[in-house]
């Protein structure tokens, strides 16, 4: 296990941003009422992270964003199944009791350590355009790129859900479980009923007039036209049937009835149809693919490579921060942030010139975490303000190609599951349908995703191709950013989150936290945030972050303050086993404790 400074020690060090995350008060603490009542472990996880305190466990733990869905992957767990069976059953649970953020309709990506033969890996189940689908397709006929939400509601967003494919893949190659067992936590909980929790009620309420266009959308969240309301007792035997047919045959998501009715609610959907065909489905298949590792304070810190940006741009930011001694600044020092920020601005702009899905088009893959391109790129860190103008570099890379820079919007959603099992397996997956709700298309009782919109809408700038374009059968280039931190080969931390590109800084800065200064894993997630893209410094509002605004301003930051809605779930692991979940969410960490 690494070396932690104490709690106390960063305390004593007058550090304002750590004493919040320790003293983190539960933002939605009204959201967690009824769940305090599943079970006396939920009421003492709920208590934990109130309280701001890891949960512990010896052998394994699981940690996501609901405390159902934990709950049903606590009990694989206990009863001697793997992670990847775990996984099954968390992911089945959040995609009814919290269907906004992913589910069967959406797609994922799962970073794995294999205890038997201690090597890493990844599973993606990214969502496929459809090979009927043109680069154009977010364009109106003057080539300008469509606002944002009229291409995400309707068919023409939806490309091929993925997570079904990967659940089913994990399991066959990780699992010890009987397969039909791990979908009845989800299938007994969406026959008998769950109460809708706060957030839910509270963001069905927000997104009433878009759920509405659809009739069968319409009816499951706003039945009698009225938006659900917060604990009442919500069924969804569409959902539950759906699961029973897979219990039956896994692959029977991507054949016959299920495939062919997600494709006429797709291309029937009006005003904006889909290109959806029996082809798209029968050519799907999950990606195992290497992970993407880089290294910071003698870890490295791995996960999921093209076509997601969120490794090797977590690894961008951490691997430019390793020369800088941010241990001596301490997290309430606004220089500290400046590195931060900066080292974030430079990875952006890789990112957005760069990635894409390495499957179509030529990336740098190797050459944007190598070390010595990182340590020129911190170089330009050396300063005392922020960086006046920042380009993307020049990483070493074995095929010339002229990209243009990325033009894409990700809004946050998504949900992160992080699980460690007996055997020493670990899984770190996150897991999305992109926009809340995705596409606001429902079938069979899940939501379908609306991830074609992660692609850039343009194709082009002043002649020159975007890499992140939409190409027929491409993977749209993502943020989400599972990681496994490995430390001498073993695993020493599972981490992600949602929250669109901001996961990128959500998961760097949590990481940060952690392995430099000193806090646990629930300090960590639960501390204040302050994020960087390739613009504004997002400072999280109502917290002590908002203090870095006047001296991250006078260092030439364009800052705003604003709410940072992460949902981070971490587990470190050591001689045991400590778990933390985002205050900012519903979800809780569960271990055998
Ligand atoms: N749609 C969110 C992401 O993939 O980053």
């Amino acid at each position: 296990m690494h070396k932690t400074l104490t709690l106390i020690a960063v305390m004593a060090a007058g550090s304002a941003l750590a004493q919040q995350a320790a003293d983190s008060v539960q933002p939605e603490a009204a959201t967690t009422g009824g769940f305090a009542a599943m079970s006396p472990q939920v009421a003492a996880a709920l208590q934990a992270k109130d309280a701001g305190l890891p949960v512990t466990g010896k052998t394994w733990m699981v940690a996501a964003a609901n405390p159902h869905a934990v709950q049903a992957g606590a009990d694989v767990l206990a009863a001697g199944g793997t992670a990847a069976d775990a996984l099954v059953a968390v992911q089945t649970v959040l995609g009814l009791v919290e269907p906004q953020s992913s589910g069967l309709g959406g797609g994922a990506f799962l970073v794995w350590y294999d205890a038997k033969s201690g090597q890493l890996t990844t599973l993606d189940g990214r969502e496929t355009a459809p090979l009927a689908a043109t680069p154009t397709r977010f364009q109106d006929d003057k080539g300008e790129p469509v606002q944002f939400y009229d291409a995400v509601v309707g068919g023409l967003s939806v490309g091929v859900p993925g997570t079904p494919a990967l659940l089913a893949s994990a399991h066959d190659t990780w699992g010890n479980r009987d397969w039909a067992t791990l979908l009845q936590p989800a299938i007994t909980l969406a026959q008998d009923g769950f109460d809708v929790s706060p957030r839910l009620a509270g963001l069905v309420a927000a997104d009433a007039e878009r759920l509405a266009r659809f009739e069968s959308t319409a009816s499951y969240f706003l039945p009698d036209g009225q938006p659900l309301q917060a604990g009442a007792r919500l069924t969804n035997l569409g959902y539950a049937d759906t699961l029973q047919m897979l219990a039956q045959d896994p692959s029977a998501f991507y054949t016959g009835e299920i495939a062919q009715d997600i494709i006429d609610t797709v291309n029937g959907a009006v005003p904006a149809g889909g290109l959806l065909t029996p082809l798209d489905f029968s050519l799907y298949s999950t990606r195992e693919r290497p992970a993407v590792c880089a290294p910071f304070r003698g870890h490295d810190i791995c996960g999921m490579g093209p076509p997601s940006s969120g490794a090797l741009t977590v690894g961008q930011i951490l691997g430019m921060l390793d020369s800088y001694d941010l241990e001596a600044l301490g997290p309430a020092d606004p220089q500290a942030w400046r590195l931060i920020g900066d080292a974030s601005r430079l990875a952006f702009a890789d990112r957005g010139r760069y990635m894409a899905d390495s499957d179509f088009v030529p990336m740098p893959t190797k050459g944007l975490v190598d070390p010595a391109y990182l340590a020129d790129r911190a170089k330009l860190l050396a300063g005392d303000d922020a960086l006046p103008e920042v380009s993307p570099g020049t990483p070493a890379w074995d095929h010339a190609m002229l990209w243009a820079d990325d033009e894409s919007i990700e809004l946050p959603s998504t949900s992160h599951i992080s699980i460690a099992d007996s055997y020493g397996n670990v899984a770190s997956m996150t897991t999305t349908i992109e926009n809340g709700f995705g596409s606001r298309l429902m079938v069979r009782g899940f939501l379908l995703n609306n991830e074609l919109t992660d692609f850039s809408f343009r194709t082009h700038a002043d002649g020159v191709p975007i890499a992140n374009r939409l190409e027929p059968g491409k993977r749209p280039r993502s943020s989400m950013a599972p990681t496994i931190v490995m430390r001498d080969g073993a695993p020493v931390l599972a981490i992600g989150s949602p929250g669109g590109s901001r996961i990128i800084g959500y998961v760097a800065q949590a990481i940060v936290a952690h392995l430099a200064w000193g806090m646990d894993v629930q300090q960590a997630v639960a501390m204040p945030h302050a994020v960087n893209r390739f613009g504004n410094y997002d400072l999280e509002a109502g917290t002590a972050a908002a203090d870095l605004q006047g001296p991250l301003e006078a260092m030439g930051f364009e800052v705003e303050t604003r709410d940072l809605n992460s949902g981070l779930h971490a587990i470190e692991i050591g001689d045991g086993l400590q778990g933390g979940a985002d205050p900012r969410r519903e979800g809780i960490a569960l271990g055998d404790d």
